[in-house]
């Protein structure tokens, strides 16, 4: 590290939220009460899935960038409310495609409810983030919004294209994660510096920041699901393995152990085999998968950081850089 960049300030988790504590607040709020729908399943399960939490990480990081660059405000807030609605949309569409029956330390809407009112209940937050957006009235906005949606769309379609594919390599893999989760983050941040009336080159560091983030985040979300501790987690271990899900430690695995073992590891992703977790991660530590994964989400996140480089230094620019670092370091 060179002189310059080790005198950078970088906050902790506890500072950052202290710092971003009051728009969250209100952010908080908002969500609240854009909420409400007058059919009482819509407000059950949004309520269930809302009021379990949720580390609101992507709406943060579009506050934070804003006031990196010198801007607060109720527009940043509704923002932040429509980008957290987008994310718990994916949250109960990706938890009917993943089957999964347990988030944020409960269970799942298409554990309690079932499928079909999960789906649907999505399409309303999705659709009811667009009227959000929409009131905003920014052209601008909306067309990074509905890129990053799409976007996102396509990522889990492509995910699902790749389901019990023992193939799926390294590249594959970031091709995947690029659209399903870091374009999101990537938009949070444009937008935060767009609201701030940021020009076309900061607004553009801004999204490689989220965008470098977001990589580093969900390389972390997929050595947390080989490695957590579930109560921490809120999620179940080996969610990933059961779908035939390859995440970037197994991949790691198949292409360095010995061709027996590799061979064994091809057939438990054909199948989908929960029951072999073990055996995947006996095979995941031999070749040193998780570390080899975490380091690759540290580069990451230094991209990230990079990104910044030069900004001025002040309290939401640091935060920036600690969440760099708490998206990998992260327990749950
Ligand atoms: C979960 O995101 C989906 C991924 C991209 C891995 P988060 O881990 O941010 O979920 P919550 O909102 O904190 O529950
Ligand atoms: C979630 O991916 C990505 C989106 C919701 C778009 P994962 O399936 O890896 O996330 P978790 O582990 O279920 O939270
Ligand atoms: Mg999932
Ligand atoms: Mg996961």
């Amino acid at each position: 590290m060179d002189s310059a960049s080790s005198r950078l300030r970088t906050l902790d988790l506890t500072a950052i939220q202290a710092l971003a504590g009051p728009d969250m607040a209100a952010v908080d709020t908002l969500i609240r009460r854009r909420l409400a729908s007058d059919v009482v399943l819509v407000n059950q399960i949004g309520e269930h899935i809302v009021a379990a939490g949720g580390k609101r990480l992507r709406p943060m990081l579009l506050l934070l960038a804003a006031r990196a660059l010198g801007h607060a405000g109720a527009d940043a807030h509704q923002l932040a409310a429509v980008i957290e609605f987008i994310h718990t949309a994916t949250l109960l569409h990706d938890d009917v495609v993943d089957e999964s029956d347990l988030r944020r330390g409960r269970k799942t809407a298409n554990a309690l409810w079932g499928n079909a009112p999960s789906v649907l209940v999505g399409d309303f937050l999705y659709s009811r983030s667009f009227q959000l957006m929409v009131e905003l009235d920014r052209i601008e906005v909306m067309r990074i919004l509905a890129d990053t949606t799409n976007a996102i769309a396509e990522g889990e379609v492509l995910q699902l294209l790749h389901v019990r594919n023992p193939d799926t390599d390294e590249a594959a893999y970031l091709r995947v994660i690029e659209r399903k989760t870091a374009v999101l983050f990537a938009a949070a941040t444009r937008l935060g510096a767009l609201l701030a009336g940021a020009d076309a080159g900061m607004q553009q560091r801004f999204h490689d920041y989220g965008m470098a983030l977001g990589y580093a985040f969900q390389i972390a979300d997929d050595v947390l699901d080989y490695s957590a501790d579930e109560a921490d987690l809120g999620k179940h271990l080996g969610d990933d393995l059961a779908e035939g899900k390859a995440t970037l430690p197994l991949i790691h695995a198949i292409a360095h152990s010995p061709a027996e073992i590799a061979a064994r590891l091809r057939e438990v992703v054909e199948n989908g085999d929960a029951s072999a977790l073990p055996e995947v991660l006996a095979a995941i530590n031999a070749t040193s998968g998780l570390e080899y994964s975490r380091a690759r989400a540290n580069e990451y996140a230094d991209a990230a950081e990079r990104a910044l480089e030069g900004l001025e230094d002040n309290d939401g620019v640091a935060a920036l850089r600690g969440l760099a670092h708490y998206a990998v370091d992260r327990k749950s």
